[in-house]
Protein backbone atom coordinates (compact mmCIF):
# COMPACT_ATOMS: atom_id res chain seq x y z
CA UNK A 1 0.00 0.00 0.00
CA UNK A 2 1.31 3.92 -0.89
CA UNK A 3 0.15 6.77 1.30
CA UNK A 4 0.06 9.86 -0.18
CA UNK A 5 1.81 12.53 2.58
CA UNK A 6 -0.67 15.83 2.63
CA UNK A 7 1.13 18.87 3.84
CA UNK A 8 -2.36 20.09 5.24
CA UNK A 9 -5.30 19.12 6.54
CA UNK A 10 -8.89 19.78 4.04
CA UNK A 11 -11.37 19.03 6.11
CA UNK A 12 -12.92 20.56 9.23
CA UNK A 13 -12.84 19.04 12.96
CA UNK A 14 -15.04 18.72 15.75
CA UNK A 15 -12.94 18.30 18.77
CA UNK A 16 -14.02 17.93 22.34
CA UNK A 17 -15.51 15.86 24.51
CA UNK A 18 -18.45 13.24 23.95
CA UNK A 19 -22.24 15.03 23.09
CA UNK A 20 -22.92 14.39 27.03
CA UNK A 21 -24.16 10.87 26.40
CA UNK A 22 -22.50 9.21 28.93
CA UNK A 23 -24.04 5.82 28.17
CA UNK A 24 -22.82 5.49 24.24
CA UNK A 25 -19.79 3.49 23.84
CA UNK A 26 -16.24 3.96 22.52
CA UNK A 27 -16.89 1.97 19.77
CA UNK A 28 -20.17 4.37 18.92
CA UNK A 29 -18.37 7.82 20.11
CA UNK A 30 -15.66 6.88 17.52
CA UNK A 31 -18.35 6.12 14.30
CA UNK A 32 -18.20 8.62 11.96
CA UNK A 33 -15.73 10.43 13.06
CA UNK A 34 -12.10 11.55 12.75
CA UNK A 35 -9.20 11.81 15.01
CA UNK A 36 -5.97 13.97 15.01
CA UNK A 37 -3.09 12.20 16.62
CA UNK A 38 0.51 13.56 17.31
CA UNK A 39 3.14 10.98 18.67
CA UNK A 40 1.46 8.20 16.27
CA UNK A 41 5.04 6.58 15.66
CA UNK A 42 5.89 6.30 19.06
CA UNK A 43 5.13 3.82 21.49
CA UNK A 44 1.76 4.54 22.62
CA UNK A 45 0.52 6.10 19.31
CA UNK A 46 1.33 2.91 17.59
CA UNK A 47 -0.82 0.86 20.21
CA UNK A 48 -3.34 3.52 20.14
CA UNK A 49 -4.20 4.04 15.95
CA UNK A 50 -3.90 -0.28 16.22
CA UNK A 51 -6.66 -0.24 18.88
CA UNK A 52 -8.76 2.46 16.89
CA UNK A 53 -8.59 0.85 14.20
CA UNK A 54 -8.65 -2.65 15.03
CA UNK A 55 -12.26 -1.98 17.82
CA UNK A 56 -13.56 1.11 16.21
CA UNK A 57 -14.11 -0.20 12.27
CA UNK A 58 -16.18 2.55 11.31
CA UNK A 59 -14.89 5.19 12.61
CA UNK A 60 -13.88 7.31 9.27
CA UNK A 61 -10.15 8.67 9.19
CA UNK A 62 -7.39 8.89 11.76
CA UNK A 63 -4.93 11.97 10.74
CA UNK A 64 -1.28 11.38 11.82
CA UNK A 65 1.22 13.99 11.97
CA UNK A 66 4.31 12.70 11.07
CA UNK A 67 7.91 14.04 10.10
CA UNK A 68 10.77 13.26 8.25
CA UNK A 69 13.59 11.95 10.53
CA UNK A 70 17.13 11.21 10.03
CA UNK A 71 16.85 11.63 6.19
CA UNK A 72 13.92 8.73 6.22
CA UNK A 73 11.11 11.19 4.79
CA UNK A 74 7.22 10.68 5.83
CA UNK A 75 5.94 8.03 3.61
CA UNK A 76 8.48 5.46 4.07
CA UNK A 77 8.11 5.93 7.78
CA UNK A 78 4.39 4.76 7.76
CA UNK A 79 5.49 1.49 5.44
CA UNK A 80 7.90 1.05 7.80
CA UNK A 81 5.85 1.53 11.03
CA UNK A 82 2.53 -0.82 9.79
CA UNK A 83 5.21 -3.79 9.20
CA UNK A 84 6.12 -3.45 13.20
CA UNK A 85 4.54 -5.87 15.62
CA UNK A 86 2.10 -4.17 16.97
CA UNK A 87 0.31 -3.68 13.60
CA UNK A 88 0.23 -7.49 13.35
CA UNK A 89 -3.15 -8.27 13.36
CA UNK A 90 -4.11 -5.63 10.56
CA UNK A 91 -1.59 -6.61 7.71
CA UNK A 92 -4.21 -7.69 5.49
CA UNK A 93 -6.92 -5.44 6.27
CA UNK A 94 -6.38 -2.66 3.69
CA UNK A 95 -9.48 -0.87 3.89
CA UNK A 96 -8.80 -0.39 7.97
CA UNK A 97 -4.94 0.86 7.28
CA UNK A 98 -6.27 2.73 4.35
CA UNK A 99 -8.17 4.87 7.11
CA UNK A 100 -4.68 6.15 8.34
CA UNK A 101 -3.79 9.52 6.73
CA UNK A 102 -0.57 11.20 7.41
CA UNK A 103 0.09 14.95 7.24
CA UNK A 104 3.59 16.02 7.16
CA UNK A 105 4.40 18.63 10.23
CA UNK A 106 6.65 19.13 13.49
CA UNK A 107 5.60 20.20 16.36
CA UNK A 108 7.65 22.05 17.08
CA UNK A 109 7.14 24.35 14.04
CA UNK A 110 4.65 27.29 13.53
CA UNK A 111 1.47 25.94 12.78
CA UNK A 112 2.57 22.35 12.90
CA UNK A 113 4.71 23.00 9.73
CA UNK A 114 1.45 22.43 7.94
CA UNK A 115 1.93 24.73 4.62
CA UNK A 116 -1.62 25.90 4.87
CA UNK A 117 -3.60 25.35 8.17
CA UNK A 118 -7.46 25.31 8.18
CA UNK A 119 -8.16 23.76 11.51
CA UNK A 120 -11.23 24.89 13.11
CA UNK A 121 -12.69 23.87 16.51
CA UNK A 122 -16.46 23.92 17.23
CA UNK A 123 -16.16 23.25 20.83
N1 LIG B 1 5.44 5.24 27.43
C1 LIG B 1 4.79 5.39 28.57
O1 LIG B 1 4.64 4.44 29.34
C2 LIG B 1 4.19 6.73 28.93
C3 LIG B 1 3.40 6.81 30.01
C4 LIG B 1 2.82 8.03 30.31
C5 LIG B 1 3.08 9.14 29.55
N2 LIG B 1 3.86 9.06 28.49
C6 LIG B 1 4.05 10.27 27.68
O2 LIG B 1 3.29 10.13 26.51
C7 LIG B 1 4.00 10.72 25.41
C8 LIG B 1 4.23 9.68 24.34
O3 LIG B 1 4.93 8.58 24.94
P1 LIG B 1 5.63 7.47 24.06
O4 LIG B 1 6.12 6.41 24.98
O5 LIG B 1 4.72 7.08 22.94
O6 LIG B 1 6.89 8.29 23.51
P2 LIG B 1 7.81 7.95 22.26
O7 LIG B 1 7.79 6.51 21.97
O8 LIG B 1 9.12 8.62 22.56
O9 LIG B 1 7.08 8.71 21.05
C9 LIG B 1 7.09 10.10 20.95
C10 LIG B 1 6.26 10.46 19.74
O10 LIG B 1 6.20 11.88 19.64
C11 LIG B 1 6.64 12.24 18.33
N3 LIG B 1 7.30 13.54 18.34
C12 LIG B 1 8.25 13.97 19.21
N4 LIG B 1 8.65 15.20 18.86
C13 LIG B 1 7.94 15.54 17.75
C14 LIG B 1 7.88 16.69 16.91
N5 LIG B 1 8.66 17.76 17.14
N6 LIG B 1 7.01 16.71 15.87
C15 LIG B 1 6.21 15.64 15.61
N7 LIG B 1 6.22 14.52 16.37
C16 LIG B 1 7.07 14.47 17.42
C17 LIG B 1 7.59 11.16 17.92
O11 LIG B 1 7.71 11.21 16.52
P3 LIG B 1 9.06 10.70 15.78
O12 LIG B 1 8.85 9.23 15.59
O13 LIG B 1 9.05 11.48 14.52
O14 LIG B 1 10.22 11.01 16.68
C18 LIG B 1 6.85 9.94 18.43
O15 LIG B 1 5.81 9.59 17.56
C19 LIG B 1 5.32 11.26 25.97
O16 LIG B 1 5.13 12.63 26.24
C20 LIG B 1 5.48 10.48 27.26
O17 LIG B 1 6.22 11.22 28.21
C21 LIG B 1 4.43 7.86 28.15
Amino acid sequence: MSYDIIRHIPVTFKMGAPDGNHNSSIIDFYAGKSVFITGGTGFLGKVLIEKLLYSCKDIKNIYMLIREKRGVPAQERIKKMLDTVPFARLKERTQLLSKIVPIHGDLTSEYLGFDCFSLSCDH
